[in-house]
């Protein structure tokens, strides 16, 4: 019997666009202020793509990192995995267009669709194709334009959302951050809570539903808030538990609300510095914030004195989907 393969991170990358929005351009915009959105969210800015990019132009720049930081070329990859409710198109995939502006071989390459869990998904799949031998390293990406699907005449969402990519290189030759767990749930019931309605097969793309501006992102915060805080904590506690005998180090949860993490945090009695929080500069980017938030803390030193300590990255979103990957860094 062959053993399962160990699997790890080998390299990080990032990348989020120049232009910033702030809070005061949004003031301008919407009957909102910086004090609500503050108080509210704890988001002062996000970064807007420019105008002629899209979301494969975040993730080709974050991958490009990634690789470079792993030491391998895009001709070592074995696969590319990509999570994104903003793919640059319908069809194709954006992990294809990656594949082709990489240069990489003619291997295996898809989008996964879990919404914010979206990351967490992919790198729970890619973990899957390495541990059993099927692949050496896969190029897993978090990249959003979610500008481009939100309407800033809504000031309950318009408020929230950025744009960025994060990418990470799994692998079976890694120094840190080895896989001991995933955990993946759904519950399709709370499909309404956070809904692009138009642009699928239920409401395709008419005149009507442009008009009634249901092609953008429509959210039910308070519904989110009770089941984020909640989820957040279970899943923290999940991995405490499968995880007896290695110390919680950092958690990078995904960039939701300041509140609604600190809400967690609290009632999970952790320290303010063993939970990463960029979500002032980036508000909520999706699939991209748990890997932006991992490259940034690794980069920026926050986990040298982590080794040997569990690092739990925690997603939840539309679907709903939730989930969570335990590494021991
Ligand atoms: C969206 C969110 C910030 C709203 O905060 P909240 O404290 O729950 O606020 P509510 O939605 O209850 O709204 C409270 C009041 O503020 C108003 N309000 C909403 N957005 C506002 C804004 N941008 N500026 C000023 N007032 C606003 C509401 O109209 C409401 O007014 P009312 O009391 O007169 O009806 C918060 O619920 C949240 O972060 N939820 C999760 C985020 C989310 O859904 N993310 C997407 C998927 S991951």
């Amino acid at each position: 019997m062959t053993a399962v393969r160990r699997v790890g991170i080998r390299g990080t990358g990032a990348c989020v666009p120049e232009r910033v929005l702030s809070n005061d351009d949004l003031q301008k915009m919407v009957d909102t202020s910086d004090e609500w959105i503050t108080t509210r969210t704890g988001i002062k800015e996000r970064r807007i793509i420019a105008d002629d990019k899209a979301t494969s132009d975040l993730a080709i720049e974050a991958s490009e990192k990634a690789l470079a930081d792993a030491g391998i070329s895009a001709a070592d990859l074995d696969m590319i995995i990509v999570a994104t409710i903003s793919s640059d198109y319908v069809i194709p995939s954006t992990a294809c267009l990656l594949q082709s502006r990489l240069k990489a071989r003619h291997i295996g390459a898809f989008d996964i669709q879990a919404a914010c869990s979206g990351f967490i998904y992919a790198v729970a799949t890619a973990q899957k194709f390495i541990e059993s031998g099927s692949a050496h390293n896969v190029l897993v990406v978090g990249a959003e334009a979610l500008s481009r699907v939100t309407d800033y005449q809504d000031r309950a969402s318009c408020i929230l959302f950025g744009d960025g990519a994060g990418a990470v290189i799994l692998s079976d030759q890694f120094e840190r951050g080895e896989i001991l767990s995933v955990d993946l749930h759904a519950d399709g019931d709370g499909e309404d809570f956070i809904k692009i309605k138009a642009g699928g097969s239920r409401h395709s793309a008419s005149h009507q539903t442009v008009d009634g501006r249901e092609h953008y992102m429509r959210v039910r915060g308070r519904d989110v808030y009770r089941f984020a805080v909640s989820r957040m904590v279970e899943l923290v506690e999940s991995a405490r538990q499968r995880h007896p005998d290695v110390a919680l180090g950092l958690v990078i949860p995904h960039q939701v609300n300041l509140r609604i993490i600190e809400s967690a945090r609290d009632r999970l009695g952790l320290q303010d510095e063993q939970v990463y929080v960029n979500i002032d500069r980036f508000g909520n980017t999706s699939s991209a914030s748990i890997p932006i938030g991992l490259d940034e803390a690794r980069r920026a030193g926050r986990l040298d004195g982590e080794q040997g300590k569990l690092l739990v990255m925690c997603a939840f979103g539309a679907g709903l989907t939730w989930g969570a990957v335990s590494l021991k860094w």
